[in-house]
């Protein structure tokens, strides 16, 4: 496989990383996809079940603080090009743990430039370095929609880690010449999710006939997107972007949390055969989560004129497909709710 180009995904055995390693792994055969990932609690290599035994699909367990892991990746295969995914995604525990967040999405970043740059320097051409980030960097909106333009204004520990990895690596690019490109997406859902976030999180628990947690008054507004539309923006803009542009990516479908709740209460009801109305009694209005952003809201127009993308799963269609998902991967589910993430859960749901 020595003709092949080695492209590096991190955190690809987490949910939106995953997607994109099935992606590249099937549509590039010319492509070897290597996969670093340490596989935290959010980590979990049977969302890749079924491209593990590719021949073009290569898994490494190690964590992005480890440099000298790092550069020995670099010289080994050699790597061509980086899609960086890995990071501690959670707000909720980034606000119970803040420091965990800036070690792996702040300095962990930093680790990775540090070996393109070392690998890469004085032979930059043809390589890409591509920083997955979030709309949260941009802080909340009331109104209208954050542009690549829009000031940068992190207001939890999550997204204040993720806006400091988004400028180092603006600052590689800049300092060094390294080639980069960032991409900052809105809410993501679909298979392979981490029931610790809104969707997921709310169908495992009307299946087992438990609470519904609605932060503050559900007023709280956020922008969803499909998962594998997510995976082939990353992919055009891999392909297409021009190093050191920004693109955000966004599914124009916004919507207030407790009105997604309804509907996705109206659909497991459906489902699962019970009477309309069973999986609504279980919404429980819960402590807000400190400084929570009001409202998100993506202008998307960039990534479509620039790349040709667009969303091609309609929000009905892809909360359809999400339901029976997970109604039909319970073994799935369990698995990844198992031993430590259901104590914290319990902690946190007590706490509130
Ligand atoms: P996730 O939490 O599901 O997965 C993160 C993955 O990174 C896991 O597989 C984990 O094991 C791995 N990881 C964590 N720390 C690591 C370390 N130190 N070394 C190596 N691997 C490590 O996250 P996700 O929701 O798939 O998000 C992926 C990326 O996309 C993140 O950078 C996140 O900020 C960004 N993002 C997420 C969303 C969303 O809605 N989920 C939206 C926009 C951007
Ligand atoms: O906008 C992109 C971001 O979306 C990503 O960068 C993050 O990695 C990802 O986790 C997500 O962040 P959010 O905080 O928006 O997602 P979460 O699923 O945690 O919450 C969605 C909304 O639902 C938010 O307003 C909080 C609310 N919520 C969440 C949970 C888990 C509840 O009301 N109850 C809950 O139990």
């Amino acid at each position: 496989m020595a003709d092949k180009k080695n492209i590096l995904i991190t955190g690809g055995a987490g949910f939106i990383g995953s997607h994109v390693v099935r992606l590249f792994v099937r549509k590039y055969p010319q492509y070897r996809v290597l996969n670093l990932d340490s596989l935290t609690y959010a980590g979990n290599l049977e969302n890749l079940h079924d491209v593990e035994h590719e021949p073009n699909y290569k898994f490494i367990k190690g964590n992005i603080l480890d440099l000298e892991l790092l550069n020995s990746i670099f010289s080994e295969y050699p790597v061509q090009g980086v899609i960086h995914l890995a990071a501690e995604s959670h707000v909720d525990r980034s606000i119970h743990n803040p420091d965990e967040f800036a070690m792996t999405n702040i300095i962990g970043t930093i680790r990775l430039l540090k070996a393109a740059h070392s690998a890469w320097h004085g032979k930059m051409n043809g390589k890409m370095f591509y920083h997955i980030s979030t709309d949260e960097v941009y802080g909340s909106i009331n109104d209208g929609y954050f542009t690549e333009e829009t000031p940068i204004d992190p207001r939890s520990p999550y997204s204040a880690s993720k806006a400091s990895s988004d400028h180092f690596v603006q600052a590689f690019g800049n300092s060094y010449g390294l080639p980069t490109l960032i991409s900052r997406c809105s809410n993501n859902y679909g298979p392979y999710q981490f029931p610790e976030k809104l969707i997921p999180l709310m169908i495992n628990n009307m299946v087992h006939s438990k609470p519904l947690p609605v932060y503050g008054k559900g007023e709280n507004v956020r922008d969803w997107l499909f998962v594998e539309d997510h995976a082939s923006a990353i992919d055009a803009i891999f392909h297409k972007g021009k190093a050191g542009e920004v693109f955000n990516i966004g599914g124009n479908n916004e919507w207030k949390n407790i009105d997604l709740i309804k509907l996705l209460c109206t659909i497991v009801d459906q489902k699962l055969g019970r009477e309309e109305g069973t999986a609504m009694k279980l919404i429980t209005y819960v402590t807000d989560r400190p400084g929570h952003d009001l409202r998100y809201a993506i202008d998307a127009s960039k990534v479509i004129s620039e790349t040709g993308w667009r969303p091609e799963t309609d929000f009905a269609q892809g909360l359809e497909k999400t339901v029976s998902w997970y109604l039909s991967n319970q073994d799935w589910l369990s698995h990844v709710t198992s031993g430590e993430y259901l104590k914290y859960y319990d902690k946190m749901y007590v706490n509130r």
